[in-house]
């Protein structure tokens, strides 16, 4: 019942973990997918992953935290695939995020978690909405969230500011170019073992955070390349705005302490 054909898509940080998975989804579903990382031999990866699904890839490496870069990226997409309909902004920290109490919480780390995740997702936008808004034909873009965003972020204050962050914007950009036919929406994982985030945790840490869960399984990335496909089709033209939980039921729980030191949330 989904046919992107004929759609054009860019996804930030595809060359790894859920950006790749929603590249491949994009790309199984009709779209051609410029494929953004800031690692090259990533980028081209996700490319690989585009063209087995028989669709054009690009890369488009950049560092989506440097606005000139950003600009340079979309224009690139444009150039390369000829137009921009669906736009995916994934780029952000998690399993490499930094941990502490909220006392210890250090400048930097702060600064660093917050470029990453609410600075660039920003950066996209706003680069995103300029090109949609020329184009004058419409457009989604999807912003990545977290479940963290929803609840307390436990040992994870920034990244759960930054991500409620991305949930606010997601609001603003949906009512001011809602009149332009541009939908926004945020998609929020919980926990989901890409290659980033699988290190952090222990075999034990993963079965409670399984056995806490209504579903008691994670949120696998390609579940997040299918919603991805939904919420970019004219299946979901009438939401725009909110954020998608994606977790497995998480939210259900609400506050969920830390399992043990240094394990992270989602
Ligand atoms: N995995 C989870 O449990 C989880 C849960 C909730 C939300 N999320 C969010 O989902 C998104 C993806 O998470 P993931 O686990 O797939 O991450 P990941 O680390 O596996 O992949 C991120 C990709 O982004 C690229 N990247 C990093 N910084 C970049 C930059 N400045 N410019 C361009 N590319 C950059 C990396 O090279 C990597 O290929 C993030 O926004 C994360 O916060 C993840």
């Amino acid at each position: 019942m989904i046919d992107l054909s004929g759609k054009v898509a860019l996804v930030t940080g595809a060359g790894a973990g859920i950006g790749r998975e929603i590249a491949r989804w994009l790309a199984r579903a009709g779209c051609d997918v410029a494929v953004n990382d800031l690692d090259g031999d990533r980028a081209a990866r996700g490319v690989a992953a585009v063209t087995a699904e028989g669709r054009r890839g690009l890369a488009v490496p950049a560092d989506v935290r440097a606005p000139g870069a950003v600009e340079s990226m979309v224009a690139a997409a444009i150039a390369g695939l000829g137009r921009l309909d669906v736009a995916v902004n994934n780029v952000g920290l998690m399993g490499d995020a930094p941990q502490s109490d909220f006392a210890d919480l250090e400048a930097e780390d702060i600064r660093s978690v917050i470029d990453r995740n609410l600075v660039a997702t920003i950066l996209c936008c706003v680069a995103e909405a300029k090109a949609l808004k020329e184009q004058a034909e419409g457009g989604v873009i999807l912003n990545v969230s977290s479940g963290e965003s929803t609840r307390p972020a436990l040992r994870l204050a920034a990244y759960g500011a930054a991500k409620a962050g991305i949930n606010h914007l997601t609001q603003t950009m949906a009512t001011e170019l809602g009149p332009d036919g541009i939908r926004v929406l945020s998609i929020a994982p919980g926990t989901t073992l890409t290659e980033t985030v699988r290190p952090v945790f222990d075999d034990e840490h993963v079965a409670r955070v399984v056995e806490s869960l209504p579903l008691r399984r994670m949120t696998e990335p390609e579940e997040l390349g299918r919603l991805a496909v939904f919420l970019a089709s004219d299946l979901a033209r009438c939401i725009t705005g909110q954020f998608i939980l994606a977790d497995a039921g998480a939210w259900l729980s609400r506050t969920r302490p830390p399992i043990s030191p240094g394990s992270a949330g989602a």
